[in-house]
């Protein structure tokens, strides 16, 4: 059966195949209705067969089970009964997932290739997740991502029974949701004039202007297709640092004693921009009403507010900052960083969420509800567990999927470390020296994918796979017990057979042998860092 991620136990029971035919029915509790149209629209498009509704105890069935976990599921195939146990909601999405994989790659296409010999092999599997939170982080900052593209690669996430869709939706270079009270964001801070090509060593332009944004409709949208799956979106604000698309868009927001920002545009380079926020009342209220808007969109319990990469040389050279440092009684240019996350962490709170930031939000003290993604290695995440925070294990020296797949010539725009898919299988997200409890806090881990050097589609689709596939089983199935180490040459194996769905849902992975011509990109600077990743 060889299913990707690899569930808790699985028995063949090889007497015991289920053929599908026209006859076959779909049965489903109202609590399991979105799994029911799940499977019934999806299995109806690939195999032909019509899957209309029937009696309990026959065909296949969708059923709650109070003794699972919210995620767990157990799926029993006999002859004429596939049964589907769930704890909840997202454990029966997760079963018609797999029941989907039980049917092979054929069944990951649109339209049926034939609509006869569609068989489920007789089994008996029971399976939960071992983290809760199993994220992917796309930047649709750096370049725009049409709606439609976001959708599939939700479907893409659910798939693979990730969880959590992060959308970095500003950035220096642009801003990319639609805020009604400030309609400048989207109207100015959604376009560049350029964009950079490759590293900033290459020297190269693209003067086609870029831009884009989601709408508040596109965003309900892409959030109600994405519970339907199981995903929920985790949306991100990233602040005080990178910025300048806001600041471009209302000058006010930026250090205007120090700069003209009534002078700056959105940004076109890549890199940490240094036009930030200032600090002052007015740019926390323009933030609160931004934020107002942006709950209402997304129902995620966690906001992600950024607050990595600030660089403080505006707020040093700010007499405004500087007073402000003074009013409030701060140490330095960190504290008043950690001034503004902690009222917005105090503020969210209020609202029933709770703040997510990466890992700079521990220097100048973390807010006490915060919750840490851990990402320039593991030690901001060690030290968050160990004070009793929740942490996301994301550090970009094994889970970054922007960094090149291997090393060589032909990787396209390389930047970063050489992360093969062998060693994104290996990743291990919680870290020996963590004690039990503070381990319990490692609540789930995230591969996180930035734009700047995938401007499309097929660019993610290159660097995304296949190691979301092997990162997808890193966050959902048990370490091994003994040896405690994943056995990649398995993997691998199951990969070769996961290609060809990969192939059937149209996805333009990275062969395992390397790129193919058009997937190169000759002449386009990199940035690779030499020797392995240093341990952190
Ligand atoms: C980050 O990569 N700056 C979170």
């Amino acid at each position: 059966m060889d299913l990707i991620p690899a569930p808790s136990s699985a028995v063949r029971r090889p007497d015991e195949d289920f053929p599908l035919d026209a006859t076959t029915t779909l049965t489903a509790p109202p609590g399991l209705a979105d799994a029911e149209r799940w499977l019934r629209g999806t299995l109806s498009a690939a195999t032909g067969l019509p899957l209309g509704p029937g009696r309990p105890g026959t065909g296949i069935e969708l059923v709650l089970d109070g003794a699972l976990a919210a995620e767990a599921y157990r799926i029993t195939v006999r002859p004429g009964h596939a049964l589907l146990a769930a704890g909840g909601p997202a454990g029966a999405l997760w079963a018609a997932q797999t029941l989907r994989q039980l049917l092979g790659p054929d069944a990951y296409r649109r339209s049926p290739l034939r609509r006869e010999g569609w068989v489920l092999p007789g089994a008996d599997i029971a399976d939960a997740p071992r983290f809760g939170w199993r994220g992917a982080l796309l930047d649709v900052a750096r370049h725009f991502l049409p709606k439609s593209d976001v959708l599939r690669f939700v479907d893409l996430l659910a798939a693979h029974k990730l969880n959590v869709l992060h959308l970095h939706l500003t950035d220096d270079q642009g801003w990319r949701v639609e805020i009604k009270r400030y309609p400048g964001l989207t109207g100015r801070g959604a376009w560049r004039e350029r964009s950079m090509v490759g590293y900033r060593s290459g020297q190269r332009r693209d003067d086609r202007p870029h831009g884009g944004y989601y709408t508040q409709d596109d965003l309900r949208e892409i959030v109600a297709y994405a519970a339907a799956r199981g995903v929920t979106v985790v949306p991100e604000i990233d602040l005080p640092g990178h910025t300048q698309a806001a600041v471009a868009a209302y000058p006010e927001l930026g250090n205007t004693d120090v700069v003209d920002t009534a002078a700056l545009g959105v940004w076109t380079d890549w890199g940490v921009s240094p036009h930030v926020l200032n600090a002052s009342e007015e740019t926390l209220r323009f933030f609160e009403g931004v934020l107002e808007e942006v709950l209402e969109l997304f129902p995620s319990e966690f906001i992600h507010l950024g607050g990595d990469e600030c660089p403080k040389e505006q707020w040093k050279d700010s007499a405004a900052a500087q007073a402000r440092i003074h009013e409030l009684g701060l140490a330095n240019e960190d504290e008043l960083q950690s001034h503004l996350i902690r009222h917005f962490d105090r503020w969210l709170a209020e609202r029933g969420r709770r703040l997510i930031g990466w890992d700079e939000i521990l220097e100048g003290g973390l807010a006490p509800g915060a919750a840490v993604s851990s990402w320039r290695g593991f030690g901001g995440g060690v030290a968050a567990a160990e004070a009793g925070h929740d942490v996301v294990m994301c550090p970009e020296q094994h889970v970054y999927l922007d960094h090149r797949q291997a090393d060589g010539p032909d990787e396209p725009v390389p930047v970063g470390f050489v992360r093969t898919l062998e060693d994104v299988y290996r990743f291990e997200p919680v870290p020996a020296q963590l004690d039990a409890a503070a381990a319990r806090h490692v609540i789930g881990t995230q591969a996180n994918l930035w734009s700047e050097f995938a401007d499309s589609a097929r660019d993610v689709d290159y660097r995304a796979f296949p190691r979301l596939v092997a990162f997808a089983e890193v966050a959902w199935s048990e370490l091994p017990a003994e040896p405690a180490e994943r056995d990649y040459p398995d993997f691998e194996r199951r990969l070769r057979g996961h290609l060809e769905v990969l192939d059937a849902l149209g996805v333009e992975y990275r062969p395992m042998g390397g790129p193919r011509p058009w997937q190169r990109r000759p002449g386009v600077a990199g940035r690779p860092i030499e020797g392995p990743p240093p341990v952190r």
